[in-house]
């Protein structure tokens, strides 16, 4: 038997989200495959299908996974792995189950994580997300997003964790960064719904300055940024903990190439997914 579960990306509201503000996130369309097999082929870190298998198979079960995107992305791979291990061992679970056993699993080994990109593994789509409250599928027309990865990979650990550092020092402003997101995240989703594409994109853009100002974003990332923004997208951001990983666009589809063009020329890499993938399920 072989479950699948897919990546992720954070459209809007990342860091604010860990202190219970609300974000945006969606599934991307590469997947994580997971299968009970003979022999074992793992990926390099097997604490997450470890815990798995603990919690819900039986000792000396071998599992082998496959991915179709790469590690370095960001795209969520163990989350993706945990959902896709705990949902081969349980078919049946309901997704609320699911998602409490897998994120309780990523926060026993990480430490750290506001669990987007667990509900986002579980329920696919694209949702409004709060930590410990709220998953709220969003219906949007299919989303024209345009992803860069920087080539540099990042630690989203150490980052949140420097963010936490600063708001110990500054916890004032940093609030008040935190709660100026959240609202950009409640602007972001009605216009998201609306699909109201370049209201969506100016989202994307006051969201990027309140990254900066927590000191989350790169140079590169703005290097990708800007290219994106001159060769006509609506707006543009990174996504996730930032330091390196992936900014996204949002442009129309007669600027796409240009949009692609122009983060190829700055030194990014274009990475073609689509948003709002179907979650975690059994494939066939
Ligand atoms: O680096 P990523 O893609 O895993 O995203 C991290 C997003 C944060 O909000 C910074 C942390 C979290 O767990 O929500």
């Amino acid at each position: 038997m072989k479950a699948s579960a897919p990546g992720k990306l954070m459209l809007f509201g990342e860091h604010a989200v860990v202190y219970g503000h609300p974000s945006i996130v969606t599934a991307v369309s590469e997947r994580l495959y997971v299968e009970t097999s003979k022999s074992n082929c793992l990926p390099k870190d097997t604490r997450f299908v470890d815990a798995a298998i603990k919690l819900w198979g039986q000792e000396g079960m071998n599992v082998s996974t496959q991915c179709s995107f790469s590690g370095v992305y960001g795209f969520g791979s163990s989350s993706a792995v945990t959902v896709a291990t705990l949902k081969l061992l349980k078919p049946d679970v309901d997704n609320k189950t699911l998602f409490d056993a897998a994120y309780k699993i990523v926060l026993d080994i990480q430490k750290t994580g506001s669990g987007f990109d667990v509900a986002a593994a579980v329920y696919g789509g694209t949702m409004y997300y709060v930590k410990n409250q709220t998953i709220e599928p969003l219906r949007t027309l299919p989303i024209p997003l345009i992803v860069g990865y920087t080539g540099v990979k990042s630690n989203t650990v150490d980052i949140v964790n420097s963010v936490a550092k600063k708001r110990e020092q500054y916890k004032e402003k940093v609030d008040r960064i935190f709660q100026s997101i959240g609202k950009i995240v409640e602007d972001a989703k009605s216009k998201l719904v609306e699909g109201d594409w370049e209201r969506v994109g100016k989202c994307m853009d006051f969201n990027q300055e309140y990254l900066r100002d927590l000191g989350v974003s790169s140079e590169k990332l703005e290097a990708l940024i800007k290219a994106a923004k001159s060769a006509g997208a609506y707006g543009a951001k990174l996504s996730g903990a930032g330091g390196g990983d992936c900014m996204i666009a949002l442009g129309p589809p007669e600027k796409r190439a240009a949009v692609e063009a122009a983060i190829d020329g700055a030194g990014g890499e274009v990475v073609c997914v689509t948003a709002t993938a179907p979650g975690v399920r059994i494939e066939p």
